[in-house]
């Protein structure tokens, strides 16, 4: 398999402004210059935007909420890197490429685990604070399911993303990076060229930006997160629409992976209809030495695998389905009554007390637990400088897909690829000459827009169709299903002249029927059972036929119909530097 960003390949580049698609918004009221509009503030977008700024480059970072308020900061377990004795960047590799189920980038791999290690020495010298043991005085390192060592760094006990967010935010307000909060990002603006000139947004709520605006910059950096949202429950906060997936698409990126969708094995249950953000209960609980019992007592991943409850995240998952399915119950439990108070308390605070919120005590009771939709393996594909297909547009965290993670990422991996790519992507900005942008070209508006209460309807049928567990019927189910929701919203629009009234719950609920087309399309040609893509109707790994990535693109000729055409290619096509140097570079 070639290594995607070894070389030119043309696409994506001198097309225009990418597929022409664009949402409906008024046009930008005001506007901001930049050399770098980074889009996100997790661990990913805040580390692109320092050392962005550290480099002199005029950055603005925009984010949908407040600047602490993306996944990161519900990021519990931790982050992991080779950092313990005894432990090698050879070995998280190791585990890496067994997790990822025969598709990760081996070369993506190891720079994530040998940079990995000092990419986390400069976060703490930016100020977060990790926990250490007591009597070594070093950090203090836990195991997480496919990690064969204790390798988990963590902070505040499982309060991990909240101190990593909290120390990224200080040092950005500190180096006085200029930001947009309750920003929702809506398209790239593109030159003729089909470069980037920088994005649109609508800014919520009253401020020095309001409305729609601009900002204007050569190079944009999608560090949006990911798109639990589209199924009615997931780990991931409501802001977790999938924008930055659709907006690249729409843009003309090539997006990849989209159909492994990571559950998490340890979702605390709250009953069968339960929606939206759910409580996670950390893979650090089993790490740590918690069981994962049915209602009889019984621990069902012994013998299952030779790490049984820490086995890989999507063997975990499925063993939990496979026994709730025989046992025809909607949960299982997770016992670790044996830590006692003490522990519980110091070492696992925030689950102990989303636990007791919902009227259950671990210290005394099994925890109730099902799988819940967690993480996006895949997103918009990227080569190892973080460059997509459109030139001047990057992506890193879960929006992208870096190749590190393959079939299914392994645990804690994400916090660390959000860091070593932001670097990584900002040492390539770096690199090259600081250059202006026009304005972009305007380009109308097509598709629908989705009615706001169509959020609601994406979740449901990709929760019935899409879920842990997968069929040729269930995902066709799904894909038409979705279609008429299109459909119905582009018949109006043909018919009446007539879309949804532009703003943020249209806009999201249209972002989110983009990318659930888009999994459930390659879900639907992946005929095979491999990581967290689980089929009922194809049980097996097939190496043979399917060792390949899906590449999605949206198409250029069908516009008003969105229509994507998933793309199987064992030999990715590489990507072309998103500009090449200036004359003063050469
Ligand atoms: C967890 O703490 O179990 C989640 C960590 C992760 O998703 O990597």
């Amino acid at each position: 398999m070639s290594t995607p960003g070894s070389g030119p390949s043309g696409r994506g580049t001198g097309t225009g402004p990418g597929t022409g698609i664009r949402l409906h918004a008024p046009a930008p009221g005001w506007a901001l210059e930049a050399d770098v509009v980074v889009v996100g503030s997790g661990v990913a977008g805040l580390t692109a935007a320092l050392r962005c700024a550290a480099a002199g480059r005029r950055t603005v970072v925009v984010t949908k909420a407040r600047l602490d308020d993306g996944s990161t900061r519900w990021a519990q377990g931790g982050i992991a890197a080779a950092l313990g004795e005894g432990d090698t960047p050879e070995q998280h590799l190791d585990d890496t490429l067994v997790a990822g189920a025969g598709l990760c980038d081996e070369q993506a791999v190891r720079m994530l685990v040998t940079e990995g290690p000092d990419a986390v020495r400069r976060l703490i010298d930016s100020g977060a604070v990790f926990d250490t043991s007591a009597e070594t005085g070093e950090i203090a390192l836990t195991r997480e399911g496919g990690h064969h060592r204790r390798r988990i760094a963590h902070a505040g006990g499982d309060a991990t993303g909240a101190e990593i967010s909290r120390a990224l935010v200080q040092a950005v307000h500190a180096a006085g990076i200029e930001t947009v909060e309750n920003a929702l990002v809506l398209d790239l603006l593109q030159d003729a060229e089909g470069r980037t000139a920088g994005v649109t947004l609508h800014v919520m709520g009253e401020g020095q930006h309001d409305g729609v605006g601009a900002v204007h910059a050569p190079a944009v950096i999608l560090a949006t997160g990911g798109m639990g949202q589209v199924f009615s429950a997931t780990t991931n906060p409501s802001v977790s629409t999938g924008d930055g997936v659709a907006l690249a698409l729409r843009a003309g990126a090539e997006v990849s992976d989209l159909e492994f969708v990571q559950f998490h094995p340890t979702v605390l249950f709250l009953g069968p209809d339960a929606e939206g953000q759910q409580p996670l209960v950390s893979e650090a609980v089993r790490g740590e030495g918690a069981y994962l019992v049915d209602a009889d007592g019984v621990r069902f991943m012994v013998g299952a695998h030779e790490l049984a409850e820490l086995a890989p995240r999507d063997i975990v998952a499925k063993g939990i389905m496979r026994r709730m399915q025989e046992q025809g119950v909607q949960h299982m439990y997770l016992d670790a009554r044996h830590f006692g108070a003490a522990m519980w308390e110091q070492r696992f605070p925030t689950i102990l007390a989303a636990c007791r919120a919902h009227g259950i005590d671990p210290v005394t009771e099994p925890v109730p637990v099902a799988p819940a939709a967690h993480y996006a393996s895949g997103g918009v594909r990227t080569d190892l400088s973080g460059r997509t297909t459109v030139p001047g547009l990057y992506a890193c965290g879960e929006v992208a897909c870096t190749g590190v993670h393959g079939a299914n990422r392994l645990a804690s991996n994400s916090l660390l690829e959000g860091l070593v790519f932001a670097e990584r992507i900002a040492a390539d900005i770096a690199a090259r000459a600081p250059e202006g942008s026009g304005p972009g070209i305007p380009v109308p508006a097509t598709g629908p827009l989705q009615p706001a209460e169509a959020r609601y309807e994406v979740q449901r049928i990709m929760t019935e169709g899409a879920g842990v567990l997968r069929s040729a019927e269930s995902l066709r189910a799904a894909a038409d299903a979705l279609e008429g929701l299109y459909a119905a919203a582009l018949g109006e629009l043909e018919a009446q002249g007539k879309t949804a009234v532009p703003g943020v719950d249209t806009w999201e609920a249209t972002n989110l029927l983009c990318v659930a087309r888009v999994l459930v399309a390659a879900a639907l040609r992946r005929e095979e059972t491999r990581g967290c893509h689980w089929r009922e109707d194809h049980p097996d790994r097939d190496d043979a036929a399917w060792r390949r990535h899906l590449v999605v693109r949206l198409s250029e000729t069908e516009k008003r119909a969105l229509v994507v055409t998933p793309t199987d290619t064992a030999d990715l096509p590489s990507v072309r530097p998103s500009r090449q140097p200036s004359s003063q570079e050469q």
